[in-house]
């Protein structure tokens, strides 16, 4: 970073599971961190766990498929804070039924998962883009998945290559298009100091997998946080988990 203030971080969907653990370690790492939910309630219990140990955090409601939601966020923001240094763009759903066959996944499905997947994404980048331009520094992790790979879903002998998880159409095309955003964005912002990199947590033990994964949180959270913390010598428009490539 090329200068010393106290950086901020907004990070969607931190009242639980990756998220959350995402908040924890960038308020430890000493970013002062804006835990960003779309339950009032739920945002105000996990800051108020991490100001119990000590740290830096304060809850902000903030619903990535309400318009006004994510207005009214970003102009709280603006008052408060006058600017953002990170933001990780986190929340996201898994409605798809596991075991359908992809055809078999309903419109509405598809249509919930690229609210909240993509048009969410999108949207709040776009509220607090204005502020991360203020930044010296300012990274933007878009939280994306190993299902949004389109060459590890075409490989039969890939990891994705499951009944379960080709069951998803809508959350890998949703990823997929995530990634596309996320080089599209760093194209725009390249000459700028604003680093935009996607990542891949992991197979991760959380809510959105019913609990099942081989990662636990804290692992689950460190792909964002590497990306969020990057120096002013780090990448941009990359796709890794844990700081490695993931095939576009
Ligand atoms: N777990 C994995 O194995 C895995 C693997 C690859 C990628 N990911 C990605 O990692 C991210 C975090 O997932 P997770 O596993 O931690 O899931 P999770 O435990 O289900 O948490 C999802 C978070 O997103 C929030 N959220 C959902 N819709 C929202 C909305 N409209 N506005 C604001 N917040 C909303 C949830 O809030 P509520 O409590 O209000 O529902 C919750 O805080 C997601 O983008 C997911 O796709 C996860």
């Amino acid at each position: 970073m090329s200068d010393n203030a106290p950086r901020l971080a907004l990070v969607t969907g931190a009242n639980r599971g990756i998220g959350r653990e995402t908040a924890r370690l960038l308020a430890e790492a000493g970013v002062r961190v804006l835990l960003a939910g779309r339950d009032r309630e739920a945002v105000t219990t996990a800051a108020r766990e991490l100001r119990r140990d000590g740290l830096e955090a304060d809850p902000l409601v903030l619903d990535v498929t309400d318009p006004a939601s994510v207005r009214a966020a970003a102009d709280e923001v603006d008052r408060v804070h006058g600017r953002l240094d990170v933001l990780v763009n986190n929340a996201g759903i898994r409605v798809e039924e596991y075991g359908r066959a992809p055809s078999e996944q309903p419109a509405a499905r598809w249509r919930e998962t690229f609210d909240t997947n993509l048009f969410g994404v999108v949207e709040v980048t776009r509220a607090f883009l204005p502020l991360l331009r203020r930044s010296p520094a300012a990274r933007i992790v878009n939280v994306s998945s190993l299902l949004g790979s389109l060459t590890t879903h075409s490989d039969p002998d890939s990891y994705a290559s499951t009944p379960m998880f080709k069951s998803l159409p809508a959350y890998s095309a949703a990823k997929s298009a995530v990634n596309s955003w996320t080089v599209h964005l760093a194209y725009e912002l390249r000459g700028t100091p604003i680093k935009v990199n996607a990542v891949h947590p992991g197979y991760t033990r959380t809510g959105l997998n019913d609990g099942a994964g081989d990662l636990d949180v804290s692992d689950g959270a460190g792909s964002s946080v590497l990306m969020a913390l990057l120096g002013d010598d780090g990448p941009t428009g990359t796709y890794t988990h844990r700081g490695v490539a993931v095939p576009w």
